[in-house]
């Protein structure tokens, strides 16, 4: 098949600036309507008003926010773990576990990511003990063996590659330690904790999980009784404070370079504290966006954010792609002048490139007004 090129377009109409994200002509509101994420061809448009100045919006596209926090109760097993969105390639869950898990856990559909939200504990797997804390991703490799056994109660935003693999962003002119360097990711190991976990008696069961379905597999000792092990595979541990986010003081960077990990159909992107740039005419907020070939996600860990309203620790929201948005009336009057040097928030962010649907479960905790909070200021 012929490779595709866009189409050699460079075209400017009316009042505008020439950089994007900075300088806007004044009284303006600018919408970037783009390809790929914010890596094709963009258009930079002036708007009046406020692209999301909706009075009424009816119908399935609306933006939706979830708090999660209310979504189950305390589960023994992650696959008992309600799921809050899902489509083929990708699969979001929230867990709760108050006491250690009884069974050990295998995902057969992909490699998994653990983002520990609250709680503090061990991981124990084939590979060894790995302590985790709040702020961590737990990466854990397709077929990985693995237990947590909390010290203290955890919940857990749960992200599955379906069938496929997660993986690190190339990070380009940054080069290879920056962002956070490769020595910070951490790597189990086969201390004593994990070999008096290994000497436990009785029988233990792994629950195997493949195309969502769960077998549970019987063993009269524990399976995790591995001696040593070598290789370039291996689960790992790396929190949002190993995070070193780049910014720019005279231009607002788009969320992309907050990427964190990244699989075939979808990133995970990490806001991590960081200044608001001071150029007077740089954009301090989110630049409106379509984003027209991504559904969006972010969940939220700790912090205040900044650019949304009435949104805590332990929510979730979602913006299927095809409608305008950005940043809510009161983060927007700080557009071009921030009262704080810095945002401290902290937010996991999800983009897919396939359509999501939510699931039931999420729906009972789901706050209907959400699409509302683009109102007044
Ligand atoms: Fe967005």
């Amino acid at each position: 098949m012929a490779t595709r090129n866009w189409l050699p377009i460079r075209g400017a109409q009316g009042r505008h600036s020439r950089q994007a994200h900075a300088d806007m002509p004044e009284g303006t509101y600018e919408r970037e309507i783009s390809k790929e994420g914010f890596f094709g061809p963009a258009a930079f448009i002036h708007h009046k008003r406020p692209p999301t100045g909706w009075t009424k919006f009816e119908g399935p596209l609306r933006p939706r926010a979830f708090d999660l926090a209310r979504l189950n109760a305390a589960e023994p097993s992650p696959w008992a773990a309600g799921k809050v969105l899902y489509n083929p390639a990708l699969e979001v869950r929230f867990w709760k576990l108050a006491q250690a898990m009884p069974a050990l856990a295998r995902n057969a559909d992909g490699d998994q990511l653990l983002f520990i939200h609250e709680g503090a504990g061990d991981l124990f797997c084939d590979y060894g003990r790995l302590a985790y804390g709040a702020g961590d991703y737990l990466y854990l490799p397709r077929g990985t063996m693995w237990r947590l056994t909390p010290a203290q109660p955890t919940s857990v935003l749960m992200i599955q590659a379906t069938n496929t693999h997660l993986g690190l962003p190339d990070k380009g002119l940054l080069g290879g330690h920056a962002l956070f360097d490769p020595a910070m990711l951490e790597t189990p190991v086969m201390d004593e904790a994990f070999q008096a976990h290994q000497a436990q008696a009785g029988d233990f069961t792994v629950e195997i999980k493949k195309r969502g379905e769960v077998s549970r597999v019987t063993y009269p000792y524990n399976p995790l009784d591995a001696v040593g092990w070598h290789g370039d595979l291996a689960p790992a541990r790396l929190n949002v404070k190993d995070l070193r986010p780049v910014m720019s003081h005279r231009y607002h960077l788009p969320p992309s370079v907050h990427t964190t990990f990244v699989s075939d159909r979808f990133v995970v992107c990490t806001f991590a504290p960081r200044p608001f740039e001071t150029d007077p005419g740089a954009l301090k907020v989110p630049f409106f966006h379509n984003n027209d070939d991504y559904d969006e996600v972010i969940f939220y860990h700790a912090g205040d954010f900044f650019s949304r309203d009435d949104i805590k620790p332990g929510m979730l929201t979602f913006h299927p792609s095809g409608f305008t948005h950005g940043p809510h009336p009161k983060a927007l009057k700080n557009m071009l002048v921030q009262a704080k040097p810095a945002t401290d928030e902290i937010a996991v962010m999800i983009d897919a490139r396939d359509p999501l649907d939510v699931a039931d479960a999420a729906k009972h905790v789901e706050n209907p007004r959400y699409v509302e909070s683009w109102k007044g200021g």
